[in-house]
């Protein structure tokens, strides 16, 4: 507990009130009142981590970070931002911060973002520079891969966007397993599933015979989190009122169970993930715009298939069966030009598709189970669908079995179906299958 900190803030007013609430907390805290006086302080004696304001007289936050990146590259750094300076953030994580604080910090946030700092910190980290389980060398991959690196090495929380299908998860996946946490549990959350009364027993966990139905403890999503990443998706789909607690949670670090007397403390990292444009939510009404800016410490954009055809060919051999025969030109030129609204999901369940029609032969266009310009393909499936029946009918029924194989779950009937939650919700009003 008595880790040492390094406060460099020029402010006398922010850096005595910090000075107060870390020593409050047991640690040991140095004030510094600019870059220069933090880098001789650091010379004279260890410290554990540094909390740094960005705008600083005569050496600033940025430069301070990079003399730290140089000289001392595993001490943890955390910067102080106001709202407005959000963009800063970017620019200090690239500079090797681990985390930031948004002005003023409160106690709860300043908690919680030290115990995740110092937790990292003991936990060395993969420390890989490549993400081998994203395909592609396309520019836009590139950047992503750039930004999975970058959101690992860091401590903060991240929004992942990108159309359905566009590999959402699989980043998300991907920034817990190279980051100091990775030892963690990763606890994926589908925003889409939660009882809308149930949202403190949801996160906070409950003690038995708390409230009527309350047969067990529960653990709660953030202490099965704790000491990892809680994945939260489809954000979209979280309502207002929700997100105004999850902006507690987010900046609390502490979990007092329904029915529990005594709170506990969580360092949880949560990456949440949505398949619609942050700025348009907000300027809808749809997203708490505070709410925005604590998850998006890094925000990483994924681009539509669409975007970054010449991924296709790797794509193509990576979901491939390995050893295979692969697939011949025109199928592959096939699949580089066709309409791929399902992106990587889509590309993959044709790959797949075509492989099982082909068995160990190469895949051919006829294999494939698109529209192309030299005549309808066969299914991929030989099996099944009855004859007779209208296209409506056939699509009625493919909806009907989705859900019926998803216990009624939408969001994964959707998945299944390879369209997106909001065409269900329309196709089911139009075949009057829900009121
Ligand atoms: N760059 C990639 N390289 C390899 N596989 C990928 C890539 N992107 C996506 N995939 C694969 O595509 C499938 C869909 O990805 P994922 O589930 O992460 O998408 P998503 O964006 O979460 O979709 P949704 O919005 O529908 O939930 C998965 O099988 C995933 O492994
Ligand atoms: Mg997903």
């Amino acid at each position: 507990m008595s880790d040492s900190i390094l406060v460099a803030e020029d402010e006398p007013g922010s850096a005595e009130y910090l000075r107060l609430l870390l020593e409050g907390r047991g640690h040991s805290v140095r004030l510094a009142s600019n870059g220069v006086e933090a880098l001789l302080a650091l010379e004279a004696r260890p410290f554990d981590l540094v909390i740094t304001d960005l705008r600083m007289p005569s050496m600033d936050g940025f430069e301070l970070l990079s003399h730290l990146a140089q000289r001392w590259p595993d001490l943890p750094a955390i910067v102080l931002t106001a709202n407005e300076e959000i963009e800063d953030v970017v620019e200090a994580i690239r500079l090797g911060a681990v985390n930031y604080l948004l002005k003023p910090a409160t106690p709860a946030s300043v908690g919680a973002a030290i115990d995740r700092a110092l937790l990292t910190r003991k936990r060395p980290s993969v420390a890989s520079r490549t993400v081998p389980e994203l395909v592609g060398t396309s520019r836009a991959m590139v950047e992503v891969r750039h930004r999975i690196l970058m959101a690992a090495r860091s401590d903060v929380h991240v929004l992942v966007t990108g159309a359905t299908g566009t590999g959402k998860e699989l980043v998300s996946r991907a920034i817990h397993t190279h980051s100091g946490l990775a030892k963690g549990p990763f606890v994926a959350h589908n925003c889409a599933l939660s009882p809308s009364d149930l949202f403190e027993s949801e996160f906070f966990g409950h003690r038995r015979g708390s409230f009527t139905g309350a047969d067990r403890d529960r653990r709660g999503l953030l202490r099965e989190a704790h000491e990892g990443v809680l994945f939260l998706d489809e954000l979209e789909t979280l309502d207002l009122g929700f997100q105004a607690k999850l902006l507690r949670v987010i900046d609390d670090g502490e979990v007092r169970p329904v029915g529990a007397e005594k709170a506990e403390r969580v360092a949880v990292r949560f990456v949440a993930a949505t398949n619609r444009e942050a700025r348009v939510m907000i300027d809808e009404g749809s997203l708490r715009e505070d709410l925005y800016y604590r998850l998006r410490g890094i925000e990483i954009k994924l681009p539509a298939l669409a975007d970054r055809r010449e991924d296709i060919p790797l794509l193509i051999h990576h979901f491939d069966k390995p050893g295979s025969a692969g697939f011949t030109p025109e199928a592959i030129e096939a699949l580089c030009r066709i309409d791929l609204p399902g992106n990587v999901r889509q590309l993959r369940n044709l790959v797949q598709g075509a492989r099982a029609a082909a068995g160990d032969a190469i895949v051919g266009v006829r294999h494939l189970a698109i529209e192309t310009g030299q005549g309808a393909a066969r299914g991929a499936a030989s099996d099944g669908v009855p004859r007779g029946l209208t296209l409506r009918e056939i699509e009625r029924r493919a909806i009907l079995q989705a859900l019926e194989d998803c216990k009624g779950n939408r969001s994964q009937a959707a998945k299944i179906l390879d369209i997106d939650r909001s065409t269900l919700r329309r196709k089911l009003q139009e075949y009057g299958i829900e009121g």
